[in-house]
């Protein structure tokens, strides 16, 4: 039988979702490549070159804020993770992938092309927008007349977008996410302890004694980094203030910006939103503390999903398996020459 997938790209992480076992794989989206246009690693496996490969291999992430920045590795790599990792038949399979609303249509087609130009003919190829498939990941049915705002903070990306009666009333995508708090995390320790760590080991702070409250519990980690100052390698243990007080403001930054979208929802809308609270989803809403953080910030009550990682490709699913979501999915042809 063939099969059907629902194919989430993001920037740090590739989700697929498998209709014939229900379940989401993961992997990470990455290339590893040699002599200017060789692959010679993808997925979690050139993800663990990542800042430790010598210089004649490049590691680097085939989509960028949200969009495809490398067509040709992005597809290779998707190929070879569908047919050889999940042993997929493509041949007149259901594919279904997520893209971003608030991106061109230009943009869009080439994640549809991502399968139409391929010689594989699958049986159909649809595009969900993905706020869309973030809600019916997280069990709400979107045909409803209720207003629905879900935040996706992600790795490069925050998409806040309000949902009503099956369709987008608004959506921003925002130049946020995980990697940007990285970003913060190194620039901090170097500047107030002279210390240079790599994003890596950065994430894995963030991941394990970072918050977005001010910390009441003693938290730290240990890790090894260079010591700006004598050039050499130092282990030194960090707490989880620290952590707090690099990645605060960019925190705050966020919050604004779901402040100020909430500001041009309709106000009927408006009242559905703060009495079913918003909804958050993402890799980065695991961020501890920060259902709280944006709460306090905005007086409305967050909720946060269960695995934020995997509520698109989870949405995703539905689009594939419930005949009421199908409409979810459209076609690029159909909807410029319509
Ligand atoms: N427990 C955690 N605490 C904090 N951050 C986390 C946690 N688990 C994952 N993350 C962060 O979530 C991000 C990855 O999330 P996700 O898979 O949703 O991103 P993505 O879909 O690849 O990116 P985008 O949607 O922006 O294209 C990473 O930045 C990662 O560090
Ligand atoms: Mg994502």
């Amino acid at each position: 039988m063939a099969g059907g997938y629902g194919i989430d790209m993001g920037t740090r992480n590739l989700k697929i979702f498998n209709k014939g076992s229900g379940e989401v794989v993961h992997e990470k989206n990455t290339i590893a490549i040699v002599g200017g246009n060789q692959m010679y690693a993808y997925g979690d496996e050139a993800f663990s070159m990542f800042e430790k490969a010598p210089e004649t291999i490049d590691v680097s992430f085939p989509i960028v804020g949200g969009v495809i920045a490398d067509f040709d590795n992005m597809q290779t790599m998707l190929l070879e993770i569908l047919e050889k990792g999940l042993s997929a038949r493509l041949k007149g399979a259901d594919i279904v992938i997520a893209v971003p609303t608030d991106i061109t249509e230009v943009e869009k087609k080439a994640f549809f092309d991502m399968f139409a130009k391929t010689k594989i003919k699958a049986r159909s190829i649809h595009l969900c927008e993905k706020p869309l498939a973030d809600a019916l990941g997280m069990g709400i049915d979107i045909t409803e007349p209720t207003g629905i705002m879900v935040v996706d903070l992600g790795a490069d990306t925050t998409e806040i977008s309000v949902v009503s009666l099956g369709g987008l009333v608004l959506s921003q995508l925002l130049p946020f996410g995980g990697n940007r708090l990285d970003d913060c995390i190194v620039t901090y320790l170097k500047r107030k302890y002279n210390l240079l760590i790599g994003r890596k080991t950065a994430c894995t702070l963030k991941e394990n004694i970072g918050s977005a409250l001010e910390p009441t519990e003693r938290r730290a980690q240990v890790i090894v980094g260079r010591d700006v100052v004598s050039g050499l390698p130092i282990e030194m243990e960090i707490t989880g203030d620290i952590i707090y007080e690099g990645m605060k403001d960019e925190l705050a930054n966020v919050g604004q910006s779901i402040r100020i979208i909430l500001e041009k929802v309709p106000p009927e809308l408006a009242k559905d939103i703060v009495h079913s609270g918003i909804y958050l989803s993402g890799g980065s809403s695991k961020i501890a503390g920060l259902a709280q953080f944006f709460s306090d910030m905005t007086n409305i009550i967050m909720n946060v999903a269960d695995d934020g990682e995997e509520t698109v490709a989870r949405g995703l699913g539905q689009v594939l398996c419930e005949d009421k979501f199908q409409r979810f999915g459209y076609t690029m042809r159909s909807r410029i020459f319509s």
